[in-house]
């Protein structure tokens, strides 16, 4: 088969060397990928957010057999009912199952609605109101704007103060854009947090091997909120007991609710979940991978991932038996400096003699010139498989430092958060 891949992160580089290992997987395209994704993939030049502009690439295609959707952007967009209407098989969810992701506020209500546990809520269209409001809630609160906003659009305040100018910056200054119309007010919650990555066909729902993100930019989880600085994978503390407690809760109740909404999910569902003393509550669903929790999932990946994704669209994830390694994978990104705020790109990337078993996930990168150089500021994703997560870390750590660009910088800590957290 023949499969074009939309996307250019960490994530659709992890997604490509995956497909690129299946016996079923004859060409890759990626629109429109980047430098390393160029040494597997013929690279597309095409807006995907255009996605008329996509279907019709895919009409004068005629040898694309199946394209897989990764990016939250153009699932919101439509652009797998784009592709399907167009008679073209398509992983990923359609517009009205993406909702789930692109609306916090429906995800909030679908929750409310079908009894999912998450963080007491309300929502707020009103500036007026939502002032009145944040005067009368416990602190920290947690303010969300409703739209998409490349994970930057979530204000933990741990004062009034910080609560209402975080609530002016969104609703009035429209620091998210027309994300912050409408904002989420949220109770703070405490514990660990994990992303339990599902497939789904609507009919079945099949986990994968839960993992753990850093998203603030500094170490102690200090710094900004970012796109994620770094994953591991398995969770320590998501044993046997955490998986059927968020199978019965949270994974199952969503697919159904999704099917009463008459808005059923295909394609992989994204959890992020938070282990409080009351049990697992949902923080955030997304509609996709993770990045980059994907660069550390799928090397653990056993089965055949073109199989899974075939079995997704055909609604037969029933007959798939989905495995995994044992062991641990670490992925630590390497990233430009001034992310995630402004940081200049074009800087050439000299990689040194890294270990055989070490895999680089490509992430913002481009070729100029014969050379590789940075284009984005998460930029690579260093990632190594080990016994523990620590031998993996060790790994990581050892093969980070032989790579260089001007203004590169990564945390310190990836892989030791939740040593501690007691395992199930
Ligand atoms: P989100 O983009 O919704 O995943 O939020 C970004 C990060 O903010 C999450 O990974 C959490 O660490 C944190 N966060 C979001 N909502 C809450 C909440 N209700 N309580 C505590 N932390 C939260
Ligand atoms: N790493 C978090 C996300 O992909 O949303």
């Amino acid at each position: 088969m023949n499969v074009l891949v939309i996307g250019n992160g960490g994530r659709e580089h992890a997604v490509i060397q995956a497909l690129a290992k299946s016996p079923k997987v004859n060409k890759i395209y990626a629109m429109k990928g980047n430098a390393g994704i160029a040494e597997l993939a013929e690279l597309v030049n095409v807006d995907y957010c255009d996605v008329k502009a996509v279907g019709d690439w895919v009409d004068a295609h005629k040898d694309v057999d199946f394209t897989v959707v990764t990016p939250d952007d153009p699932l919101a967009l439509g652009l797998v009912d784009e592709l399907e209407s167009r008679g073209h098989r398509a992983f990923g969810p359609r517009k009205n199952a993406a909702i789930i992701e692109a609306s916090k506020a429906f995800s909030k209500e679908l929750m409310k609605k079908y009894n999912i546990p998450t963080a007491k809520y309300e929502t707020f269209s009103d500036y007026e109101a939502a002032k009145a409001y944040v005067d009368t809630c416990d602190i920290p609160v947690v303010l969300k704007a409703d739209g998409l906003a490349l994970g930057k659009g979530v204000l933990i305040c741990t004062t009034r103060e910080e609560a209402q100018d975080g609530l002016r910056e969104m609703m009035l200054d429209k620091k998210f854009g027309s994300a912050g119309n409408k904002v989420v007010v949220e109770e703070f919650l405490v514990g660990p947090e994990v992303s339990a990555l599902a497939f789904t066909d609507g009919k079945t729902i099949k986990p994968m091997i839960t993992s753990c993100d850093h998203k603030r930019a500094l170490d102690n989880d200090e710094g900004l909120n970012t796109g994620g600085m770094g994953t591991f994978c398995p969770a320590p503390f998501f044993g046997e007991k955490s998986a059927k407690e968020v199978m019965e809760k949270i994974m199952l109740p969503t697919m159904y609710a999704m099917n009463a909404e008459g808005r059923t999910f295909k394609g992989v569902l994204y959890f992020g979940l938070m282990k409080t003393k009351d049990g697992y509550k949902v923080i955030e669903y997304n509609s996709r991978f993770g990045d980059p929790e994907t660069q550390v999932i799928l090397p653990m990946l056993k089965t055949d991932l073109m199989e899974i994704f075939e079995a997704v669209v055909d609604e037969r994830l029933d007959e798939v038996n989905v495995e995994w390694e044992d062991g641990a994978c670490v992925c630590l990104v390497l990233a430009s400096g001034g992310y995630p705020e402004k940081y200049e790109k074009g800087k050439e990337i000299t990689f040194g003699d890294l270990d055989s078993d070490v895999v680089l996930c490509h992430a913002g990168t481009a070729e100029k010139d014969g050379k590789i150089v940075t284009s984005g500021g998460r930029v690579l994703g260093v990632c190594a498989k080990g016994a523990d997560i620590e031998a993996a870390r060790q790994k990581v750590y050892a093969n980070a430092k032989k790579i260089s660009f001007d203004g590169m910088f990564y945390r310190k800590d990836i892989g030791i958060k939740y040593k501690d957290v007691v395992k199930e």
